[in-house]
């Protein structure tokens, strides 16, 4: 069975940056606050208008061009969000036509924050199976348009940013170089723990007036309980994935973690025992683009030349569901 590997990385962020201070004038918070318990400087909004599929859509086009490819040379899209640009259809589908595209098979995969990394794991089954040989997957978030901003909301706001990044998976020509393996995982005990109850199917309608003042239109987080689980979660991911591929941690040559908050990946890197500097940061700028945290910081990276042929690259990730999932690939 042939490999797969990333052919080419994009991502897009949209212009408008906004700060802490700016939030200051919105609610009770404060650059210091924000800072000391996350490390978010600021995030970028995308403007009222602008689509989930209208971000991923520059990142692919980015990721393409990045592999050298054309969209027509593409057999498959796969769609990671969590903030679809509608509840159906999936926005893989408005993704496609935007690119040009008809015919060829899209799939939405909603699993948060490590929505990247799980779309990821079926990319590379497909490639390595021969099914599809030139695989889209995307991570794309608008948040900013399901953000309160006000007091009660304040926990949540501060934290999530808009953003998009995208990766072209295909075969490796070399059998040591690609996606060595990945562990996904998931409890569902923790569903209630950070989640949008707009959405009821049980209810009749399922959307009601009432739906629109009680607070159910806004995301609700147990944070304390998400840091808890995280911490623990993403350095025993890390573990069995290395542990299954016979490396250890000092291996790795760096470490590509979702960006949920700084706090939380210094606690993991600290519990690995892994240098600070072998995690890499950029929630400064953008804070918690979810589904797009990893492959933005992916575009980065390669951007920055921090990756070299044959690095071994860690990417983990946790957050809603509970799920939790860590990807070790051989750049
Ligand atoms: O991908 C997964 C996504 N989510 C996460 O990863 C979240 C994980 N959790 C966290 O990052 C942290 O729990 C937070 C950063 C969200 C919150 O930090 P915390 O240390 O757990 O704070 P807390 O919720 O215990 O709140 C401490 C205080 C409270 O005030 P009192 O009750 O002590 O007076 C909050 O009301 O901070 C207050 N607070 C704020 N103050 C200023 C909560 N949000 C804010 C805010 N600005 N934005």
């Amino acid at each position: 069975m042939v490999r797969s590997r990333i052919l080419g990385v994009g991502r897009y962020l949209p212009e408008r940056a906004v700060s802490n201070f700016e939030l200051e004038e919105m609610f009770d918070t404060s650059d210091e606050w924000i800072r000391q318990r996350t490390g978010i400087e600021e995030r970028r909004f995308a403007d009222e208008g602008v689509y989930c599929s209208d971000l991923a859509s520059e990142a692919a086009r980015r990721a393409l061009e990045n592999a050298g490819l054309e969209a027509e040379d593409l057999d498959f899209i796969i769609f990671a969000t969590l903030s679809p640009d509608h509840h159906f259809p999936g926005s893989g589908v408005y993704l496609q036509a935007k690119m040009g595209l008809a015919g060829i098979g899209c799939m939405d995969v909603r699993n948060q924050c490590t929505g990247f990394l799980y779309s990821l794991a079926v990319a590379d089954a497909f490639v390595r199976v021969g099914m599809y040989r030139r695989v889209l997957v995307v991570g794309a978030e608008v948040h900013s348009s399901a953000l309160n901003f006000t007091n009660e909301g304040r926990d949540v706001a501060v934290l999530f940013g808009d953003g998009a990044g995208a990766v072209v998976i295909g075969p490796s020509e070399d059998d040591s170089r690609g996606i060595l393996s990945t562990h996904m995982h998931a409890d569902g005990h923790f569903a209630d723990k950070l989640k949008l109850d707009i959405w009821d199917i049980s209810k009749k309608p399922y959307i009601t007036p009432e739906t629109l003042t009680n607070g159910d239109i806004w995301p609700k987080m147990a944070g304390k309980e998400v840091f808890k689980h995280a911490v623990t979660r993403i350095p025993e991911v890390v573990e069995s994935v290395l542990k299954e591929c016979n490396l250890k941690t000092e291996d790795v040559d760096l470490f590509l973690p979702h960006q949920a908050n700084l706090r939380i990946n210094q606690f993991a890197a600290y519990r690995l025992g892994v240098p600070e500097e072998k995690f890499y940061s950029n929630i400064e700028s953008y804070g918690n683009t979810t589904a797009a945290s990893i492959p933005i910081a992916l575009s980065e990276v390669l951007e920055n030349g921090m990756i070299e042929k044959n690095h071994l690259i860690m990417m983990v990730a946790f957050g809603s569901g509970f799920t939790w999932a860590a990807s070790l690939m051989r750049w």
